[in-house]
């Protein structure tokens, strides 16, 4: 069996993980086992795999844009084939595994199995919860790996034609459904902050560009945003000189009280 795992890391969390459940499915008899960070990962890539798994972060209480836009994409396979799904979040997932399921049903993904663990939370605004703080660490890498190698035997099974059922997850209501429905692309650009660049601090080190997830930012010679932002917030974080400044104030006394 070959398999891919395609992911969206922003900080390094959800490929941690994605590197555990690729040696999980390699220690389990996968002959190939190619990873592939979703920006290099094109639409038709997965038709060459017997077995994908899709990882991501939990941006907004559900799957980031450039995540979601990228399974829409996909070209549909000819035969459903086995898929195995995976997220790290800072404790609120809300509906990840539901969504991504939905998403990748009619492209011919069936997705038999889902791993999800905490991940350390850079998201500027809100107080931290103290049980993020050094996840994943070395037991969810560990569970992680032998979710891989339980995923290649499920998806071996599946393959020589056996009934496997689906994996099916419990729909996860309340406040934190609504503020997934709340956070939508439309809402996120008229009510988040604004990226503010200060010309007189910007050396135009391309740095910003470099690490945007969705190429939102492009050197003409100093940076410009474009119409693609998935409000991460990355490129404030990392900028060197500061450049780029977002005014948190309003919603900071928001989500902290
Ligand atoms: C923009 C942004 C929004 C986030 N929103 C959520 C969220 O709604 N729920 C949650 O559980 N974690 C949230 N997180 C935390 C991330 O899902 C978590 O830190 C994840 O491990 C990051 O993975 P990565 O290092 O692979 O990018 C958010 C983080 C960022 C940067
Ligand atoms: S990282 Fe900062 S200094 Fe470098 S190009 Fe971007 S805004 Fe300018
Ligand atoms: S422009 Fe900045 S906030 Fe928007 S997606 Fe890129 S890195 Fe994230």
């Amino acid at each position: 069996m070959n398999a891919l795992i395609v992911y969206f890391s922003q900080t390094g969390n959800t490929e941690r993980v994605a590197r555990a459940i690729g040696s999980g499915l390699q220690g389990a008899g996968c002959e190939t086992v190619d990873l592939a960070p979703i920006r290099e990962a094109g639409p038709h890539d997965w038709l060459d795999y017997d077995l994908v798994g899709l990882g991501t972060p939990v941006f907004y209480y559900k799957e980031p844009v450039n995540v979601r836009d990228w399974v829409k994409a996909l070209a549909p396979r000819p035969q459903p084939g086995p898929v195995l799904t995976f997220n790290t979040n800072g404790g609120n997932p809300t509906n990840t595994f539901r969504r991504l399921q939905k998403l990748l049903k009619p492209k011919g993904g069936r997705v038999l199995g889902s791993f999800e663990c905490f991940g350390y939370d850079t998201y500027p605004i809100y107080l931290k919860s103290f049980r993020q703080w050094g996840h994943p660490d070395a037991e969810d890498l560990a569970s992680a790996e032998t979710f891989g190698g339980e995923m290649a035997a499920k998806a071996g099974r599946f393959l020589a034609g056996e009934l496997v059922s689906e994996a099916a997850y419990k729909f996860v209501g309340g406040k934190h459904f609504r503020l997934s429905w709340i956070c939508r692309r439309p809402i996120l650009n008229t009510f988040f902050p604004k990226l503010n660049l200060r010309e007189d601090l910007c050396t135009a080190c391309g740095a910003c560009a470099g690490a945007c997830p969705t190429e939102n930012i492009e050197m003409a010679p100093g940076p410009r945003f474009l119409d693609r932002c998935i409000h991460c917030y990355l490129c404030e974080r990392i900028c060197p000189q500061n450049a780029i400044q977002c005014d948190w104030r309003r919603l900071t006394k928001r989500m902290n009280p």
